[in-house]
C-alpha cells in the first residue's frame, strides 16, 4: 500500500504530495474553482470528489482501450495515486463542436458542428496567460520533440474518437476537451485530469451544459451538473 508523504505543490484544482515510492505521486482534487485566467474564483461543493471519480473512470477505461495514462489507483474519495510525470508544457485542446474561444476567434455560433475536428496547442505558461501556439513554436521553444508531438497528436485523435463514442452512449455530446501529457521513464503518458473542469459536455437531447461553463457563465446548478456526469458514467441515467 502506497503511503502519502510530504506536500509537493499546489495547482489551481489539485494538491500534489510525494509518496514513499519515488515513481508515484498522490493527487488531492480540490473544490476550489477558477476561470478566466484566475480572475474568477469560487468553490464548487463536491467538485474534488466528482472530478477525482470521473477522471479515475475515464483513465481506467482509456487504459483498457490501449491509451497509456498516469493513473494507478484511487486512494480516497478525492484522492488518486498516479505515476510521476515530467509535464510537457503544452495543453492540447480537441474540438468537435464550436464553443468557447473557438467560437469567438472564428466567429462560429456556439453549437455549430465542426466539419472536421480541430486540435489546438497552448503554451502552459501562467506569465504569458497560456497563449495558443503551433508546432513550430513548440519546436523552437523545445517544449517537446517532434517524435513526442507525433505521439501526442496520434493519442489525442484516438482519445477524441474513443471518448466521443463513450459519451454518446451516455447521452452526452463531447463538445471539446483539454489534455496534458508528460514523460514517465521515457514514455509519453496522458496526465492531469479528464473532468467537467476540462471538457465541455452537453446533454444530447436538451443540449444543457453539464460542465464548468455553468460556473464560468453563472448558470447555476454547477454541482448538480458535475454529479450528473458521474452518475451517467456509473450507468445511472
Ligand atoms: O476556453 P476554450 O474554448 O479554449 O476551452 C476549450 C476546452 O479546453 C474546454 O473544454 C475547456 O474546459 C478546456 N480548457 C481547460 N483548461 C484551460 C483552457 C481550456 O481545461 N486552461
Amino acid at each position: 500500500m502506497v503511503q502519502k508523504r510530504d506536500f509537493l505543490y499546489e495547482g489551481k484544482a489539485k494538491r500534489i504530495y510525494q509518496t514513499d515510492d519515488e515513481n508515484l505521486v498522490w493527487i488531492e482534487y480540490k473544490d476550489e474553482a477558477t476561470a478566466f485566467d484566475g480572475l474568477k474564483k469560487g468553490v464548487i461543493s463536491g467538485k474534488g470528489y466528482y472530478n477525482n471519480q470521473i477522471s479515475a473512470i475515464l483513465f481506467a477505461w482509456l487504459e483498457e482501450k490501449g491509451i497509456p495514462t498516469h493513473f494507478v489507483e484511487l486512494a480516497g474519495e478525492r484522492e488518486m495515486i498516479v505515476k510521476r510525470l515530467e509535464i510537457i508544457p503544452v495543453e492540447v485542446v480537441a474540438r468537435n463542436v464550436a464553443a468557447g474561444s473557438l467560437s469567438k476567434r472564428l466567429g462560429l455560433e456556439e453549437g455549430t458542428p465542426l466539419q472536421r475536428p480541430v486540435l489546438e496547442f497552448y503554451y502552459k505558461c501562467d506569465e504569458l496567460h497560456d497563449p495558443m501556439i503551433n508546432e513550430y513554436h513548440i519546436a523552437t521553444l523545445e517544449l517537446a520533440t517532434s517524435e513526442q508531438m507525433d505521439i501526442i497528436k496520434k493519442r489525442a485523435w484516438e482519445i477524441n474518437e474513443l471518448l466521443t463514442g463513450y459519451f454518446k452512449e451516455k447521452g452526452i455530446i463531447l463538445v471539446d476537451f483539454k489534455l496534458e501529457f508528460g514523460i514517465h521513464q521515457g514514455e509519453v503518458l496522458l496526465g492531469d485530469e479528464i473532468s467537467p473542469d476540462t471538457c465541455r459536455f452537453w446533454d444530447a437531447e436538451s443540449r444543457e451544459k453539464l460542465d464548468k461553463d455553468r460556473f464560468r457563465r453563472d448558470l447555476g446548478g454547477v454541482e448538480e451538473a458535475y454529479r450528473e456526469i458521474l452518475n451517467r458514467l456509473k450507468g445511472g441515467r
